[in-house]
């Protein structure tokens, strides 16, 4: 997500903040900013959107000076990517300027409310409203700057991690988080600030980690001091840093992939938060609210999509057509645009895809725009050309993807057609209202049982060693395991380069059954649902045939163990939920022989994470 730097000292900031921005960007962003306070007393800003280097460049003929100042990379979730809506934001009076991570989920109260009292906005982020609240309260109630923020903190709902800066006290900066990570690097009269320790190693290995709902108060030529939100004074946690920067940036995982796979569940909450209501039994999409009606009036869904964003549209196409009864069908963006397909008035196109930019898709989209379509988007890199060309969308909010294996992307992707299809459904009247409210309170129990599906990451680390030999492997699943079925496949082929097949269990006997014999291990999602029973009788026919089984079950089973050579035992959930479950094995699985295999796991040969080729 965005990435914080902070200097504050005896030397020149610019060129240490310039050094951190450099550092946090493994993490992916879309624009950067500085602010230093000068000599002369000045709080200069500037922005520039895209990478550091357009940054550099922006600052080039600019006053950089000054001691102190805080940097920022963002990666947006409240207005586009463009310098005005990248940090640092400043106050009304320019007097203050903040950084922030994470999202201010009241931000539109405080922002009516702010507007009401006559101040204007200039950006469309929730980060602005926090600076111009901080401000507010400081000239309303004549308080200091911690105090200030301390009252401001009070009343913001949301995760955040900032710095802010008062021209007026150019020797002091204040820190803050709450949900996002925060850390400070103290040094020999300096202090630096990050939000990770990558900005700070350079310098000095003496920092403290910022605990939730805690403010650091860094003032030259004193100690630091951490307080609470309520101002009881916390014991300082100085740690040493002693982790080399690869660690660092993945987080303390081997692989970025690793560590995607780790925040699933942290990202499904993300990208159902302010969506599904505290309750747990009412979603609300701001799409459905501003398109109503040219979503309420498809009389098909046509979703286009590549890789692992089709896989995901697969499993959609079974939530619409079940939930909502409208038919659906699902394309490859790249034959579809290909094929002079029938695109009717009426048809909703949804364009799903992680980066926003993958070629096929975007054309997809033109051409079904052309012939009258409404376009919705289901995309992860806000401001991209995809979410710029659809009439409307959601993003899944599950932060960049680094690498290249698609994985968080591919759980929030299904979250979000989860979403759509409960709104839908819902002001369709296709499902009685308890079955809707059932459905929704299970998906926000989805990241719990994530955490436990992780659990089973030892077993399948002791399991890969056994697969690195195979020259082919097979996926089977049924229903809305199929698709997951796919995906397992992908996700082997790209990082291991072992040939992999998916398919739906049933169709094996029509031809690749033909390929099983003891060298080829197969895959079975085998979760309890409508179809286990038949499922079992597929893994049945692949025994007989010699054939090695894996098996993904639900907790509690104990029919397949009979008939399988290893089983993955995961939570029990709702039919339409198990690929969000059941994908993390299959994610480690992957991962785990690949790594065995000593591949190159974030950067597989031949592939790039964004194709913006045909
Ligand atoms: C997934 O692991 C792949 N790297 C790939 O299939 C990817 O999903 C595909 O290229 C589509 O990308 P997009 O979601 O960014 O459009």
């Amino acid at each position: 997500m965005c990435g914080i730097v902070g200097y504050i000292g005896t030397k020149q900031a610019y060129p240490i903040l310039i050094k951190g921005l450099k550092r946090l960007e493994y993490r992916g962003y879309d624009s950067a900013g500085v602010a230093m306070i000068s000599a002369g007393g000045d709080l200069n800003v500037y922005k520039a959107k895209g990478k550091v280097d357009n940054l550099i460049e922006y600052c080039g003929d600019k006053d950089v000076s000054g001691s102190i100042g805080i940097a920022h990379t963002r990666w947006a979730t409240h207005g586009e990517p463009s310098a005005r809506n990248a940090h640092p934001h400043y106050s009304r009076s320019h007097n203050l300027a903040i950084i922030h991570n994470g999202i201010i989920e009241n931000y539109a109260d405080i922002k009516t409310k702010l507007q009401a009292n006559g101040i204007e906005f200039r950006s469309d982020t929730d980060t602005e409203v926090l600076v111009q609240l901080v401000e507010y309260i400081m000239v309303k109630k004549n308080l200091s700057l911690l105090e200030s923020v301390q009252v401001a903190l009070h009343q913001v709902v949301g995760a955040y991690a900032i710095a802010i800066v008062d021209k007026r006290d150019p020797c002091q900066i204040i820190a803050a988080r709450k949900q996002s990570p925060l850390v400070v690097g103290i040094g020999e009269n300096e202090f630096f600030l990050g939000s990770d320790a990558s900005p700070i190693i350079d310098y000095t290995d003496k920092v403290v980690y910022l605990e939730d709902g805690n403010i650091a108060v860094i003032r030259l030529g004193e100690e630091l001091k951490v307080i609470s939100v309520l101002g009881e004074e916390q014991d300082l946690k100085v740690k040493t840093v002693d982790i080399d920067l690869g660690q660092i940036e993945k987080g303390g995982y081997k692989h970025f992939m690793l560590k995607e796979i780790f925040e699933q569940p942290e990202c499904l909450k993300n990208c159902m938060r302010g969506r599904i209501n505290v309750e747990g039994n009412h979603v609300t999409l701001s799409a459905m609210i501003d398109y109503h009606r040219q979503l309420l009036s498809a009389k098909r869904i046509v979703i286009v999509a590549c890789g692992t964003s089709w896989h995901a549209g697969l499993i959609g196409k079974q939530l619409i057509e079940s939930l909502c009864r409208i038919p659906c069908e699902v394309e490859y963006a790249s034959e579809f645009r290909y094929r002079n397909p029938v695109v009717m008035k009426d048809d909703v196109v949804i364009a799903i895809s992680q980066s926003g930019e993958t070629a096929d898709t975007l054309a997809a989209i033109h051409l079904a725009k052309e012939q009258g379509a409404f376009i919705y988007g289901i995309c992860n890199a806000i401001g991209a050309s995809i979410p710029r060309a659809t009439d409307t969308g959601t993003y899944i909010h599950v932060g960049p993807e680094i690498g290249v294996a698609s994985t968080k992307a591919f759980t929030g992707q299904v979250t979000v057609l989860s979403m759509l299809a409960l709104c839908l459904a819902a002001e369709r009247n296709t499902i009685p209202p308890e079955l809707y409210q059932q459905i929704v309170k299970e998906l926000t129990l989805i990241p719990g049982k994530m955490e436990q599906a992780l659990k089973t990451n030892g077993q399948i680390e002791n399991l890969a060693p056994i697969f690195t030999y195979a020259r082919n492997c097979l996926y089977l699943g049924r229903g809305y395991n199929y698709p997951l079925a796919l995906e397992g496949a992908l996700k082997l082929k790209e990082i291991s380069y072992i040939h992999a097949e998916g398919y739906p269990a049933a169709e094996m006997k029509h031809g690749p059954i033909a390929l099983i014999d003891s060298e080829m291990p197969v895959f079975v999602i085998a979760t309890r649902d409508r179809l286990y029973e038949k499922v079992i009788s597929n893994i049945q026919e692949v025994r007989a045939r010699g054939g090695r089984v894996t098996a993904l079950v639900t907790e509690g089973d104990t029919q397949i163990q009979k008939f399988a050579d290893h089983i993955i035992t995961l939570p029990d959930t709702l039919e339409c939920f198990q690929p969000l479950i059941a994908s993390i094995p299959l994610q480690l699985l992957a991962y785990h022989i690949a790594v065995c295999k000593g591949k190159d796991v974030d950067r597989p040969r031949n592939l790039a994470k964004s194709v913006t080729v045909e």
